[in-house]
């Protein structure tokens, strides 16, 4: 199997650096699901808690080999050296592995990623026409590397703030808008729709729009493609999704929320132009409000403030440094604060992730399914739903569905916690 990511900088480098070193038995697969987690089936006396990828039949490590575009021609080794993730001693002996992973040209645009200057970048009369080379760079990667199957993450910058305009609505505006090179269609988009063309998965790491619009999402059913998005939940909103369902189960209230970051890697000097921050924004301050419901429980959640901040601090590198003041209200009104100081490293969280989904997406085509994987919405910060439907937050529920939709599939029983002895 292939897993092929847009962007090869701090993410897409710590995640293949990760993968060949467990395959070589140097570390263990730690905070991924697909490999470390096990699953409960049939009832508690049963005792039969197999591990994850021995119940589903997931892709093996041994089995993965890696693509990517990236308009910086930076090899895996060279991009790791300078994302500073990783240090020397977990690089260096994966040198000859690294060096070998090149970009492949990207489709890349400085209107979308301002702070990006690349040089690797493909040259084409219109996002059609580019759109088709990524398509060809697709079945060549797989022909030259033997893959029956291929993944695609997302792992590149930010793009600027786009809004769902008409281009975006059905499948025929929007490929009548990349022939006539539309604004609205930025290169994020270029790539999901030449994935789901040729049939490979797409799951999308950032907040850009990208994947998430009706005309990809009608593309991705007519063509049988699992898709998912948007942006990896991995530090301080993963946190929030843990927080806010403790508050909402012990019905406590909130007053308001401030969450400030800083960090200095080059995800941080992207998100320091305000049309990415925009997008970012958007992206978190989204879960509280779904999580909290403040319409069904105005007493407790009505008007709570929710703050966002990031600020690009270049001495702090990859190790982002959360801060989170969380204003609550107990019995009586009585007012109590929370603080959380989260000392993380970003793309350390958000290896594991790029994995499970890449192998969860590959075991979903199999399995059959297409169009939105809600149950991965697991390893997202802004999970897409279906029109109409909120998306699902709170980490727990995720959890529950996620498991609860692989047992679906593997055709063991749903576990709901209810004893046997509750049963009608
Ligand atoms: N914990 C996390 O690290 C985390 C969490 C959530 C989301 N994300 C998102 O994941 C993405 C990657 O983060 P990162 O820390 O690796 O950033 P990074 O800046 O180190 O890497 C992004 C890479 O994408 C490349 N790129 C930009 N536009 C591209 C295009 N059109 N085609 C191909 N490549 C392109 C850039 O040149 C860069 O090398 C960002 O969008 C970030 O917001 C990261």
């Amino acid at each position: 199997m292939g897993i092929l990511t847009p962007g090869l900088g701090a993410v897409a480098t710590t995640f293949i650096a990760g993968v060949e070193s467990v395959r070589r038995g140097l570390t263990k697969p730690i905070g991924s699901l697909t490999q470390m987690s096990t699953i409960r089936l049939g009832k508690r006396a049963d005792k039969r808690t197999p591990l994850i990828r021995d119940f589903v039949p997931l892709a093996d490590l041994n089995d993965i080999v890696f693509g990517a575009w990236d308009p910086i021609p930076d090899n895996a080794y060279e991009s790791a050296k300078n994302a500073g993730v990783l240090e020397d001693k977990h690089i260096e002996p994966l040198k000859d592995f690294l060096t070998a992973i090149k970009p492949m040209p990207a489709v890349f645009d400085q209107h979308y990623v301002t702070r990006i200057h690349g040089t690797n970048v493909k040259q084409g009369p219109t996002k059609r026409d580019l759109a088709e080379q990524l398509r060809k760079d697709i079945r060549d990667f797989k022909a030259n590397n033997g893959c029956d199957r291929l993944v695609a993450v997302w792992c590149g910058s930010t793009e600027i703030y786009i809004t769902l305009s008409a281009v975006h609505q059905t499948i025929q505006s929007f490929e009548q808008a990349m022939a006539e090179n539309h604004p609205d269609i930025a290169p994020s988009m270029l790539y999901a729709w030449a994935c789901i063309m040729e049939h490979v998965p797409y799951c999308n790491g950032a907040p850009n729009l990208a994947v998430d619009t009706p005309a990809l999402l009608a593309l991705a059913e007519r063509e049988g493609v699992p898709i998912s998005g948007k942006d990896f939940k991995t530090g301080q909103t993963w946190l929030k999704t843990v927080i806010a369902p403790g508050l909402k189960a012990r019905m406590l209230g909130l007053a308001g929320w401030y969450s400030t970051n800083i960090l200095g890697n080059r995800d941080g000097e992207v998100l320091e132009d305000p049309a990415s921050f925009k997008t970012k924004e958007a992206s978190k301050l989204s879960v509280l409000h779904t999580i909290l419901q403040p319409e069904m429980y105005p007493d407790l959640y009505e008007g709570f403030s929710h703050v966002v901040r990031i600020n690009y601090y270049p001495p702090r590198g990859d190790n982002k440094e959360g801060w989170d003041n969380i204003d609550i209200v107990g019995w009586m009104g009585y007012p109590m604060q929370i603080k959380v100081n989260f000392l993380c490293r970003d793309s350390i969280l958000a290896a594991p992730i790029v994995l499970d989904l890449a192998l969860f997406s590959d075991f979903a085509h199999r399995a059959g399914l297409k169009g939105i994987q809600e149950w991965l919405s697991f390893y997202y910060k802004s999970p897409q739903a279906p029109a109409g439907l909120e998306p699902e937050h709170d980490l727990f529920i995720q959890q529950t569905k996620l498991k609860n939709t692989l047992r679906h599939l593997m055709g063991e029983e749903q576990i709901t916690h209810l004893g046997l002895e509750y049963h009608p």
